[in-house]
């Protein structure tokens, strides 16, 4: 029997995914279920490292996990968790921020753009960021962790995690590979940055057909393109980025021309780029309803994920913690 190569991954639980997630992250998850042994985790913990509000967390964590198992996660193919769930998770980020320099913390991008946001609400959770998420992936000694591009520095941090923790304590934990999603950075509806629901420039995955048509109907496209009669330049379009991520290459080939001889109009174009979208959206819509209807299924497969991924958990934890002259007999 082959042992199959191990992969973890993590969402926030931050109310509804979208495209960004699904096209960086969660489609790329889906594929890889196939051939790798598969660890799905929502990162509650992760959540409550900014202002967020208790009363909605919970709906949020419950929402991250259904949205997830529409969008194609099978719990019968891999394992899902909540990562509160594991509390072996905040051991091993203990053990792993006695071994980490604080410099390289506060030197992360999404540390400073984050406490840029929070300004009176810096705190040591969110500086300490980067060793939960370190931890979360040694913990099942992954091979490899499929992310979107925004998080390539917080996994070159987690090779880095692994490396001094074994210079130090000796072989322990693999250096895990990053793989990039197909839509490594999808930018936001309004083209001027990431796609991100904190900057409410987002389409959701489960969103309403219309609410997404009424983004869509004015969102900017080349910016150069004043008239429709003006030819136009897909790759100055965000429009056009979209397409890439749904559109088939015969389909593409068209717009590309019939925007360069101004035969198509933004409209048209934004029309059929809909079309191909709903293609993919509507059967996750339509699971995803059919889930709210099953509750039971999706607790049991989050209890059943929480506990075999904290058989491995707890095994990583003891090895550490022996290497590190924790562990005694008395
Ligand atoms: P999060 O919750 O922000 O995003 C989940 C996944 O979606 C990807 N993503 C995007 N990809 C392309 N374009 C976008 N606009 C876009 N927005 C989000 C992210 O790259 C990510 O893969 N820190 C992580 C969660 C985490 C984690 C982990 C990830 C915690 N522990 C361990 C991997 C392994 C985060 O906040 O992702």
């Amino acid at each position: 029997m082959t042992i199959r190569k191990r992969i973890l991954s993590g969402i926030q639980p931050s109310g509804t995914i979208h495209i960004g997630n699904y096209f960086g992250a969660i489609e790329n998850w889906v594929r890889l279920t196939k051939d790798y042994d598969c660890f799905f985790t929502i990162v509650d913990y992760h959540a409550i490292t900014v202002q967020y509000d208790p009363a909605l967390m919970q709906k949020r964590i419950w929402e991250a996990a259904l949205d997830n198992i529409a969008a194609g996660l099978d719990p019968s193919r891999c394992t899902i968790f909540v990562q509160s769930h594991v509390p072996e998770h905040t051991e091993l980020c203990w053990l792993l921020n006695c071994v980490t320099p604080m410099g390289e913390l506060s030197r992360m991008t999404q540390f400073k753009e984050k406490s840029e946001r929070e300004r009176e609400n810096v705190t040591a959770g969110l500086l300490n960021y980067p060793i939960l998420q370190a931890a979360d992936i040694l913990i099942y000694k992954a091979d490899a962790v499929p992310v979107g591009e925004d998080q390539a520095q917080h996994l070159e941090f987690t090779r880095e995690v692994a490396r001094r923790f074994n210079g130090r304590f000796g072989e322990f934990f693999p250096e895990p590979a990053t793989l990039i999603g197909r839509g490594a950075r999808v930018m936001g509806i309004d083209g001027a940055s990431k796609m991100s629901k904190s900057l409410d420039n987002h389409i959701g995955v489960v969103e309403d057909p219309e609410a997404i048509w009424e983004k869509l109907r004015p969102a900017k496209t080349d910016e150069a393109r004043k008239r429709r009669s003006d030819p136009g330049s897909p790759d100055r379009c965000n429009i056009f980025s979209y397409h890439k991520l749904v559109t088939p290459e015969g389909q593409i080939e068209e717009i590309v021309k019939g925007c360069a001889e101004a035969g198509i109009g933004c409209l048209d174009c934004k029309k059929i780029f809909f079309v191909n979208l709903r293609k993919v959206l509507d059967p996750i819509r339509e699971r995803r309803m059919e889930l709210e209807a099953k509750p039971e299924l999706v607790r049991e497969a989050l209890r059943e994920g929480a506990r075999k991924a904290r058989t491995i958990a707890q095994d990583t934890v003891q090895g550490a913690k022996a290497l590190m002259g924790l562990v005694t007999d008395f």
